[in-house]
């Protein structure tokens, strides 16, 4: 099942920052969400992960409504998020944080808590070790305090811990924003691994075309709160409109 979002708006006393915005997403697509800066990309992205409430607006989940529910109800129903800025001024370990990922996710069959399903601590440690933290090249500093770390290390801690909780829906706000372009590849690879891998349907705000252009099956353009375009990331470079509003050429 897929996500179904229609006609989201918001507005912060006169300014209208999401405008009937409506976008799909199927299990398995990564779909690219561009545009200029206070496009609307961010608030749309909070207003589907419980960050605000839209003024108006559904956001159907596997025939669930998402909007109006808790980040942690939605983290329940799979649906994680990363953020646009990290800032992480804490001295918990890159495992504590991956741990606290882990602690929202329940098999969804039975309902159970994920900690039940191991019997100790160091069963979890592996788990995550080896499934979530090696893939992001994260193995070698798993018990380093996360404050120690680049900026684009903990832009990849922040994709651990939404992937610690196993989610389905998987909404990035600029993972790739900050990295150097080692990192970016890295962490571009990470999120096709992940769609590969878990099926998750993947939402990525990004700037960086090449990332948006080698990553995403389809991407949405937005400008002034509300979409503008929408095609495969061929059609979209192609649009003169796109061009003109955002890509600032004549
Ligand atoms: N909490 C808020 N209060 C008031 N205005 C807000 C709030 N959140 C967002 N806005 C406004 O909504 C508009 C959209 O902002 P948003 O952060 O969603 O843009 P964006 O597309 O993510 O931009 P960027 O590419 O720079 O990250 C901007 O005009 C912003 O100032
Ligand atoms: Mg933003």
């Amino acid at each position: 099942m897929a996500l179904t979002a229609s006609d989201v708006t918001i507005h912060f006393g006169g300014v209208v920052a999401v405008n009937g915005m409506a976008l799909d997403v199927m299990p398995g697509e990564i779909v690219g969400l561009i545009g200029p800066n206070g496009a609307g990309k961010t608030t749309f992205i909070n207003c589907l992960s419980g960050t605000y409430r839209p003024n108006t607006g559904t956001a159907l989940w596997q025939g669930d409504e998402l909007i109006g529910l808790s980040p942690s109800a939605l983290l329940r129903k799979g649906v994680a998020r990363t953020f646009q800025n990290v800032a992480s001024l804490h001295d918990l370990t890159v495992l504590d944080i991956a741990k606290l990922g882990a602690g929202v996710r329940r098999d969804r069959r039975t309902g159970g808590h994920l900690l039940d399903f191991f019997r100790s601590d160091r069963a979890l440690e592996e788990l995550l070790m080896e499934s979530i933290l090696a893939p992001l090249e994260l193995n070698d500093v798993a018990h380093k305090p996360i404050q120690t770390l680049s900026y684009g290390r903990r832009k990849a801690v922040d994709l651990a811990r939404a992937l610690a909780g196993d989610p389905q829906l998987l909404l990035l706000d600029e993972p790739v924003a900050g990295l150097t372009s080692h990192e970016g590849m890295a962490m571009a690879a990470a999120v096709r691994d992940v769609r590969d891998r878990h099926g998750c349907a993947v939402i990525m705000v990004e700037h960086k075309m090449d990332v948006v252009m080698s990553t995403c099956d389809r991407v949405a353009v937005m400008a002034a709160g509300s979409k503008i375009f929408e095609g495969r990331p061929a059609e979209v470079q192609a649009d003169p409109e796109v061009r003109r509003v955002y890509l600032g050429e004549p």
